[in-house]
């Protein structure tokens, strides 16, 4: 009798500049059966990041890079996606701007997490504007990004209930929480067929 061998996953790079919390519940994710990822590479414009220790706990490819150089930077990152046989980047929680002909190249195979209900606050500080303009809501998006910052196509959202005596960084805190869950939900919603 033959066997289901199953489906091969999407070899997937997630790319981080800081503590790389969402980096770790998508290789959380990516080890379940139900997972059309796995990751294969962990790609830092920063050496400092702590995320990166979670390459060394699940054995995953770290690469760092210094965006200071950003043409020469994202020419290596290219390469070394090719080596890999990238197919998918997830942005989680990473802070450089990727140039136009960087995206064009892997179009439509690049998702990012954002900390708000967009298009509402694009960029930086988002709970800060979100509180300031007093919104009942704010939440998460995963989207799949484009040349414009923070624009691509929307995959999916969570909102979260803001409240008085929320900061901005009890807000952040509830949102990451939050931001854990939805990206899984936003690949298996690309990928489930
Ligand atoms: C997350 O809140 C993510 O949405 C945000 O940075 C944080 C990274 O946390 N990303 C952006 O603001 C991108 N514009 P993490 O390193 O613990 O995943």
């Amino acid at each position: 009798m033959a066997l289901l061998t199953g489906f091969k996953k999407i070899k997937t790079a997630v790319f981080i500049s800081g503590t790389g919390s969402n980096l770790k519940s998508l290789i959380k994710f990516s080890k379940l059966k139900k997972s059309p990822i796995s990751i294969e590479m962990i790609v830092s414009n920063n050496v400092k990041s702590k995320g990166l220790a979670y390459g060394k706990i699940y054995k995953i490819k770290k690469k760092i890079f210094n965006f200071k150089k950003q043409i020469t930077a994202e020419k290596e990152i290219l390469l070394q996606l090719k080596k890999s046989k990238i197919d998918l980047i997830c942005l989680a929680g990473f802070m450089k701007i990727l140039s136009n002909s960087f995206i064009h190249k892997f179009k439509g195979h690049i998702l990012n997490i954002h900390p708000s209900l967009l298009p509402k606050y694009k960029g930086l500080n988002t709970h800060e504007k979100a509180i300031k303009n007093k919104d009942e809501y704010s939440g998460c998006t995963v989207h799949f990004v484009n040349s414009e910052l923070d624009s691509g196509e929307i995959i999916i959202q969570k909102k979260v209930k803001i409240k008085k005596k929320d900061t901005p960084s009890t807000l952040a805190k509830k949102i990451l929480a939050q931001e854990h869950i939805l990206y899984p939900k936003a690949i298996l919603k690309i990928f489930s067929l």
